[in-house]
């Protein structure tokens, strides 16, 4: 296995895209409110990464992806289709993904959102995913395994009586939207590859309020849990540095330090 390490320069197109889809969630958060559909959604992101970022929305076309962001609500694990019949209501979670390119480099982040006022358990789940990819970020530094950051997330999950979706993981990206490593969001400490000043890639954490298990539905691309219960994902882009981490796609309402 090659984990490549960004130049300086790549670095910086990486930062300049990653605050650009970083922007664009602060930019859709408005939008997200009782009645509106994930097909508006993707229009507006779509729309916004043309017109206003001159960047390209990475989803569309990839693989055969039908539109600009993944949309993937309450059961919805990830990769939902934005269409214009899927009304969101009061107390549904929607995990907003999005990816754009700019001057070829990827930038990939995503947020759960909850629509109007939660139910317990969506405020709890939600607030546990996002927790789990903070700690998981934590430990970023060069000299860690990807094992400890799989083992952090797991450990908080479970501690929670919440499980880890097995099946997807954070991913090397770059030029290459989904590179070496595959970033495993449970483990064991001290185990799979060292971390080196200069990578980069994803960490988002698939959290399910019940069971692990997913199954893919007949479009091949939306993926819900088994028992149908809820599940939360938030993901950001990271770089190693000499001193630990950088996020490329922190927000200002993250409640974690950008760079350390
Ligand atoms: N953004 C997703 C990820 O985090 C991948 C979406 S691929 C798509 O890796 F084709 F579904 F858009
Ligand atoms: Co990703
Ligand atoms: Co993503």
């Amino acid at each position: 296995m090659t984990i490549n390490i960004k130049t300086p320069d790549e670095i910086e197109k990486m930062r300049t895209v990653g605050a650009m889809a970083a922007e664009q969630l602060e930019m859709i958060e408005e939008y997200i409110k009782p009645g509106v559909t994930t097909g508006e959604l993707d229009r507006i992101c779509h729309n916004y990464t043309l017109d206003v970022q001159k960047a390209i929305p990475a989803p569309l076309n990839y693989r055969g992806f039908p539109k600009s962001i993944c949309t993937s609500v309450n059961h919805v694990v990830c990769h939902g289709i934005p269409n214009d019949e899927k009304v969101l209501k009061n107390g549904d979670i929607v995990n907003i993904d999005v990816t754009l390119i700019k001057d070829e480099y990827h930038g990939d982040t995503s947020k759960t959102f909850i629509v109007g006022k939660g139910s317990v358990l969506a405020e709890r789940l939600t607030a546990a995913a996002k927790e789990c990819m903070y700690r998981g970020i934590r430990q970023v530094k060069p000299g860690a395994r990807l094992g400890d950051i799989g083992h952090v997330i797991q450990t908080y999950a479970e501690k929670n009586r919440y499980s880890v979706v097995k099946e997807y993981c954070g991913h090397g990206i770059g030029k290459i939207f989904h590179d070496e490593p595959q970033v495993l969001h449970y483990g064991k400490r001290g185990t799979g590859a060292e971390l080196k000043a200069g990578m980069t890639f994803t960490i988002e954490p698939m959290i399910n309020a019940g069971k692990a298990a997913v199954k893919l539905l007949p479009d091949d691309w939306t993926v819900v849990t088994k028992d149908h219960k809820l599940t939360a994902q938030w993901e950001h882009t990271i770089l190693v540095t000499e001193t630990g981490y950088e996020i490329f796609t922190h927000r200002s309402d993250d409640t974690i330090e950008r760079i350390t």
